[in-house]
């Protein structure tokens, strides 16, 4: 019998259709991805994660001439933020990425292992954490959990 799953998010026309907090983790998520260490790949990427009690946490991508080791920014902002506030609720990630000198793109979604990795955040804390990608210029595509990025998603009840 074939089956369907059908994912929900919400597209936002462009920066001015954002309300005050999502325009500030788009600024801030911006402003970090300036500063990210992509020499390999070029391609930039800014994160910014909003916590329950209002402080903003970014982070960027972190390349490695041992390609691998490298980092995407997702990951490197979500682990920062588990590693030093473990106990507080994380409310929403918002990642732009893009090659370093382009004006114009279209909303980058995060890698597979950075789905995974966000999974396990919204999995631990219980409480679901809505996703924003961008664009620079035009759309930004919203989700309300990550699961909605990651269907059939592995976590830990199945252990
Ligand atoms: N990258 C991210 O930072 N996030 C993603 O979700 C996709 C890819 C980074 C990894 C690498 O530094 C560069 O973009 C090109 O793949």
């Amino acid at each position: 019998m074939d089956k369907q799953i059908k994912i929900n998010f919400e597209a936002i026309e462009n920066y001015s259709h954002l309300n005050d907090i999502e325009k500030t983790l788009f600024d801030k998520a911006m402003e970090i991805r300036e500063i990210a260490y992509a020499p390999y790949s070029d391609f930039t990427v800014g994160c910014a994660i909003l916590l329950e009690n209002g402080d903003i946490i970014t982070g960027s991508n972190q390349e490695n001439a041992a390609y691998p080791s490298g980092l995407c920014a997702e990951r490197t902002t979500i682990f920062y933020t588990g590693a030093n506030f473990p106990e507080i609720k994380i409310k929403k990630l918002f990642v732009i990425g893009a090659p370093r000198k382009a004006t114009t793109s279209v909303p980058i979604p995060p890698c597979g292992a950075c789905r995974q990795s966000i999974l396990e955040y919204e999995a631990k804390q219980k409480e679901e954490i809505e996703i924003y990608f961008a664009s620079l210029d035009g759309e930004i595509y919203k989700t309300k959990s990550i699961r909605e990025l990651l269907p059939f998603s592995f976590d830990a009840s199945f252990l």
